[in-house]
């Protein structure tokens, strides 16, 4: 058996239907509305740069959960050596049309080979809430096993406590997957257990179309 083998979610294949099937709409809402393009949003483009900045250089970049490929793309255009994994074949699919310049795979958080101290920087940008909480603290570990000394993780994710069911989204598209909260304080801790050594956090409070979100950076410091 593998050593680091993650026990696969038990709704794993329903979440992947529901983003194969919200991925279109997905798509379309980020590029005619930019909700969801850092670019528009400037505290979380400022992350992703402060993210750049930092491990530029280090090493290979894993985007995982990369969606569309939007902060792909984004931190391949600042010279970073990235790629991205998504669960959704359909959002792989975007992904390849709107980037043919990057790297992209099908690939579960849940299922990654990733090599000892091998990557510079790994990103869960809006991308792990719907880990089980049992499985996101092995998700973390896993991440933080991967990156070299140096190396920095950099996550997003909804705040709240509790989960909620979602049975639609992105324009009344039926799913079925649960958005797993986490309060802040929460978040760091399981990042601290993980051995990363958080840096950043910056709180963004809810707006018109989404509730509050955190994001964390953390390094491996050994
Ligand atoms: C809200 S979207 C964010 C996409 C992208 N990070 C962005 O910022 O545009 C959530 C993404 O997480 C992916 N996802 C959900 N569970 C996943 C898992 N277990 N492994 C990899 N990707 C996952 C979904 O397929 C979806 O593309």
């Amino acid at each position: 058996m593998h050593a680091n083998r993650i026990e696969r979610p038990a709704d794993l294949d329903v979440v992947r239907d529901s983003y194969d099937r919200v991925a279109d709409n997905y798509v379309d809402m980020v590029l005619t509305t930019g909700i969801g393009d850092i670019r528009r949003h400037p505290w979380y483009k400022a992350s992703i740069d402060a993210f750049a900045d930092t491990v530029g250089g280090l090493g290979p970049v894993l985007d995982v959960g990369c969606g569309p490929g939007t902060v792909t793309a984004y931190l391949a255009e600042r010279g970073l050596d990235v790629s991205g994994v998504d669960l959704s074949p359909r959002m792989i699919e975007h992904a390849r049309r709107l980037h043919p310049r990057c790297r992209f795979e099908v690939a579960s958080a849940t299922d990654l080979d990733l090599a000892e101290a091998s990557l510079g920087g790994v990103l869960g940008w809006w991308s792990l809430f719907n880990l089980p909480r049992d499985v996101l603290p092995r998700v973390l570990a896993l991440f933080a096993r991967a990156l070299k000394p140096g190396g920095h993780l950099i996550t997003a994710t909804h705040v709240g406590d509790g989960d909620v069911v979602r049975t639609e989204a992105y324009g009344g598209v039926p799913v079925r997957w649960t958005t797993h909260r986490w309060r802040p304080e929460q978040l760091v801790d399981l990042i601290e257990r993980a051995g990363l050594r958080p840096v950043a956090e910056l709180r963004v409070p809810a707006d018109e179309h989404t509730g509050p979100g955190v994001v964390v950076m953390a390094g491996r410091t050994g």
